[in-house]
């Protein structure tokens, strides 16, 4: 049996900062005059922050000077920062560290592939930061998901073949960057939003132990059909 990789997004999947993400952007938006709906939120899922704020500028038809571009970056990551200083384990999502627990014994290695820069200081804020053999976030690549730089690079730190990965993501875009990858994508959300993954859970407690066994011993190609 050959090792299988498994790359978790951070975001959403792990921590629930999803939240947070959120309402620092609406209210940064908001503080230029745009507005945007929960259900556009999803597309600022997994894309990086420069990214996000295009996209949120665009909703609003607005442009803006480079400077004043970088001023409202730093802003909207201040107001996020604030509201994860106090973050402990208990915002570690459900059935998380017991997944952790059964791969790692199973000696499969772990990277995180996120997009987010501030994703070892969360880490290290929830106490999660050893559980995993390499960390590629939004300080080691230059491509937004769904370009599948972070999930390439992350399989190349683990030194596992794209084929043998296997990729946790709350986001669309993280889903789509994970299929690109040639990766098996497992969305943890909502089905009728991910439904691009190969298989979609609600959050990691429905993910039980012959799931995973399966995922394990069984070649990617194969996996659909079983
Ligand atoms: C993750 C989140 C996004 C966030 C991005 C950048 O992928 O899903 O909502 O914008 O990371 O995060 P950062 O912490 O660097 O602003
Ligand atoms: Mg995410």
């Amino acid at each position: 049996m050959k090792t299988k990789g498994f790359i978790f997004d951070l975001d959403g999947v792990i921590v629930d900062t999803a939240k947070y993400h959120y309402l620092a952007w609406k209210a940064l938006a908001k503080s230029i005059g745009i507005d945007f709906t929960v259900h556009q939120n999803e597309q600022l899922k997994g894309i990086s922050r420069e990214s996000s704020l295009n996209k949120i500028l665009e909703w609003g038809n607005k442009t803006l000077p480079k400077d004043k571009f970088m001023e409202l970056m730093k802003e909207k990551n201040n107001q996020y920062l604030s509201y994860i200083t106090t973050m402990d384990e208990n915002e570690i999502l459900p059935g998380v560290t017991q997944i952790l627990d059964y791969i790692s014994q199973r000696k499969h290695p772990i990277a995180l592939g996120s997009a987010s820069k501030n994703s070892k200081i969360i880490l290290q804020k929830v106490n999660l930061l050893d559980w995993f053999d390499a960390i590629v976030d939004g300080n080691n690549v230059t491509k937004a998901k769904p370009d599948p730089e972070v999930f390439l690079k992350a399989a190349k730190a683990i030194n596992t073949p794209a084929n043998q990965c296997i990729v946790f993501e709350d986001s669309v875009a993280g889903i789509q960057a994970a299929n690109v990858a040639n990766m098996i994508s497992i969305g943890i959300g909502d089905s009728t939003i991910l439904n691009e993954a190969d298989f979609v859970f609600k959050d990691f407690t429905e993910i039980h132990v012959d799931f995973l066994e399966r995922l394990i011993k069984t070649k990617k190609e194969e996996l659909k059909k079983v």
